[in-house]
């Protein structure tokens, strides 16, 4: 199965991600966690998305689909696995539609999480996500069992560079006009599920197991 998980920054998609990958048993592929890891090790990738990252806009379309598709050709991707945050762009969607055609393969869903803006930059100014493995954690709405401990690896937590309320705004504002788009694009070929994603994280992990085993 290859499932997209398509919403706005801190709409949950990598919040999400932890459930799903669970209890599908699929791999998750984030483009913004390939980033930041490459960030860490210092190579070309990372000091290259790096400048677009820290102003908020989006990583060009084919260095982001070349990145992308290198990671799906490893064989924990040979059954599938959940995208979370690729495509963003109409191009990107392209370009992914036409590799997996390639190998006589499809994106079967695509998972929209929706919620309100004023929500988004809430949830996105009082994150936390681990150093280590990326799990993201939020002051009030998932506080970590141990203060500044990721629960899953007991790696250290911090604040991505990107959230700031002025940054935040800037990335809501490039998903509004450059990823919003695909939207009714996934809807329009049969495979949009929608999900209110306003609700606590729990309620919002069962409404879309429910939706996706429909
Ligand atoms: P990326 O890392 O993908 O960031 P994003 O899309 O902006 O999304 P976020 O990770 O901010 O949000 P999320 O939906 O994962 O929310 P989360 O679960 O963490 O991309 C970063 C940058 O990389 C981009 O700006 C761009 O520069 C570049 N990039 C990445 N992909 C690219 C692409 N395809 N093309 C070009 N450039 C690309 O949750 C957020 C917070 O809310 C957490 O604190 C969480 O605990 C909390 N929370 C989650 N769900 C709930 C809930 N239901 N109730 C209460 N709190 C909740
Ligand atoms: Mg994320």
């Amino acid at each position: 199965m290859y499932l997209i998980l398509l919403g706005a920054p801190g709409a949950g998609k990598g919040t999400q991600a932890v459930t799903l990958t669970r209890e599908l048993g699929l791999v998750q592929i984030s483009s913004g966690d390939l980033f930041r890891e490459a960030q860490k090790k210092g190579a070309e990738l990372g000091l290259l998305a790096k400048s677009y990252m820290e102003k908020g806009a989006l990583v060009p379309d084919e260095i982001t689909i070349k990145m992308i598709l290198e990671r799906l050709a490893a064989p924990d991707c040979a059954r599938g696995c959940i995208l979370d945050g690729f495509p963003r762009t109409l191009e990107q969607a392209r370009g992914l539609e036409q590799a997996l055609a390639k190998q006589k393969k499809s994106i079967d869903k695509v998972l929209y999480i929706k919620v309100s803006t004023e929500e988004l930059i809430k949830r996105l100014s009082g994150r936390w996500i681990c150093r280590n493995c990326q799990t993201p954690y939020h002051v009030v709405n998932n506080p970590p069992k141990v203060a500044g401990k990721c629960d899953a690896c007991g790696g250290e937590l911090y604040q991505r560079a990107d959230d700031t309320v002025e940054t935040a705004r800037k990335r809501l504002d490039v998903y509004f006009a450059q990823t919003a788009p695909l939207i009714d694009y996934y809807r329009k070929a049969g495979k949009l599920v929608e999900v209110n994603g306003d609700r606590g994280i729990e309620e919002v992990a069962r409404e879309s197991l429910a939706a996706l085993s429909q």
